[in-house]
């Protein structure tokens, strides 16, 4: 559709960017914090560990400042499960409801509205060492988990996401540093998607409980959503496509709105022999969470095309290429697109598709909570970051989210990965996301001081002008 005028940006539209506490704060074993998954995990060769990140936990107030005199409106950020509770059940953690409650109140001091992702890829070790999402109780821990912060900081926090990319936990875990197979598995798919069904039970009672305890709260989930193409206009690709869309989306959001599963996934289980056991109760539940909008993560689409069965598919999958699954899509390379120098397609047009199509499968309100381009940012003799190819990357997929209000889509607010540099999921320090550049390398802690990168400037003049001047 071809636009005579475009719509404007709502009035009070949540302009902010995200973190994740894993991958940012640092001080992961101190102040009475516990390990998670991640922090007993191999590190991936030549890559940081998650020692000190970016030391948010240090550094919070300055760079909530820094935040503020971008005019964010709203920042994203994630609980660490056991900086609050160590063992991920029992004793609270008294520093970490104290960091939580600054960090919250810092947010506030400045008017930018907290939005607070619950779990963001770090289950508690002490809990996988109890089998993880795997054990049927992970339910009941996360629910306590969620009861615990809405106790706490329900009072002042009004924006809830319960899962970060719960379809990437379940697609690509491994790469993650989150799968957990417990011994003797001897069907490892019908077991990732137990482990999947449990999160979906404890999501949705995480939302309905969340709508009893705070009244006046809006939460929703946070899955990567992004359309799947198919490879050309043969019938059998659109088909693949189609295939592929339930598995890596719909399969999330149609659980998340409307409490049943997808039907093509359903049926691509059962062929595996991978169908989840539902619990008594599970039916009731999964209907019960009513979201009141869509949180989701966009980076790129990717494309598929039939696979008849006899295929081996191999090679690389992360959250970004898809490789396939064997008898249900292939997937293969865009050629229509460009992409980033760690190899992730960039497609914004897509970004567009995207949320039309979700809007009209769910009719909720949406919000971007990540977007961004991944590069090796290089700090200049007189402490400037020249990052033309972020803005020019996020200009034109804010230009996507304004064609998309201006296509009737109901957009919240746009928060791109990530406020601040901090360490990728398996790609190290030198894989930089940040308007805000932290001095440090890889191995080499350095300073940790912060800069402003031409972003920074950048995304400022968007925000202050509502987004009508995305000229650099
Ligand atoms: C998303 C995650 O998958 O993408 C983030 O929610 C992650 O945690 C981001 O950092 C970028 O991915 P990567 O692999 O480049 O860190």
């Amino acid at each position: 559709m071809i636009h005579k005028q475009l719509k404007d940006f709502p009035k009070d539209f949540l302009w902010g960017a995200s973190t994740s506490a894993y991958q940012v704060e640092g001080a992961n074993l101190i102040d009475g914090k516990g390990p998670s998954c991640q922090d007993v995990k191999e590190i991936p060769e030549g890559t940081s560990d998650l020692t000190v990140c970016a030391d948010h936990y240090h550094h919070y107030a300055q760079d909530i400042a820094l935040m503020a005199e971008m005019g964010f409106k709203t920042y994203r950020f994630s609980i660490a499960w056991t900086r609050l509770i160590p063992e991920g059940t029992g004793a609270i953690n008294p520093l970490g409801v104290e960091f939580y409650n600054n960090l919250i109140n810092e947010c506030l001091k400045h008017n930018i509205e907290p939005l607070v992702t619950m779990f963001h890829f770090d289950m508690p070790a002490a809990l996988d060492n109890r089998g993880s999402w795997s054990n049927p109780e992970s339910v009941d821990w996360f629910v306590n988990f969620a009861k615990v912060m809405y106790e706490n900081f329900g009072d002042r926090v009004k924006y809830w996401l319960t899962i970060n990319e719960q379809n990437m936990l379940t697609l690509v875990g491994p790469v993650i540093g989150t799968l957990h197979v417990p011994d003797g598995c001897t069907n490892l798919m019908k077991e990732i998607y137990q482990q999947n069904h449990h999160m979906l039970v404890a999501q949705a009672k995480a939302m309905a409980l969340c709508h009893e305890m705070i009244p006046g709260a809006k939460i929703g989930p946070a899955p990567n959503i992004s359309l799947v193409y198919s490879a050309s206009c043969k019938p059998e690709d659109t088909l693949a496509a189609q295939n592929a869309n339930a598995l890596r989306s719909w399969l999330y959001l149609d659980m998340a709105v409307y409490g049943v599963y997808n039907n093509l996934v359903w049926s691509f289980l059962e062929e595996n022999d991978a169908c989840p056991t539902f619990a008594p109760g599970d039916e009731e539940a999964l209907k019960s969470g009513h979201p009141d909008f869509i949180g989701f993560n966009y980076y790129n689409t990717s494309t598929v095309k039939w696979t008849d069965g006899n295929t081996q598919l191999t090679g690389n999958q992360d959250q970004q290429t898809t490789r396939g699954e064997t008898g249900f899509f292939e997937g293969v390379d865009n050629p229509n697109l460009l992409k980033t120098e760690f190899g992730w397609e960039i497609d914004p047009m897509g970004f567009r598709a995207t949320v039309r199509e979700m809007y009209s499968r769910y009719r909720l309100p949406m919000i971007v909570t990540e977007n961004g381009l991944g590069a090796y940012d290089k700090l200049t003799e007189d402490g400037k970051v020249h990052d033309n190819y972020r803005i020019e990357y996020l200009r034109k997929h804010i230009e996507q989210v304004q064609l998309a209000i201006s296509d009737g889509c109901e957009m919240m607010g746009y928060c791109p990965w990530s406020a601040i540099d901090l360490i990728s999921t398996h790609e190290g320090m030198v894989k930089r996301y940040g308007f805000i550049f932290v001095d440090r390398e890889e191995f080499d802690l350095k300073t940790l001081k912060r800069y402003r990168k031409d972003s920074f400037y950048w995304y400022k003049k968007v925000i202050a002008t509502n987004g009508n001047d995305l000229t650099d």
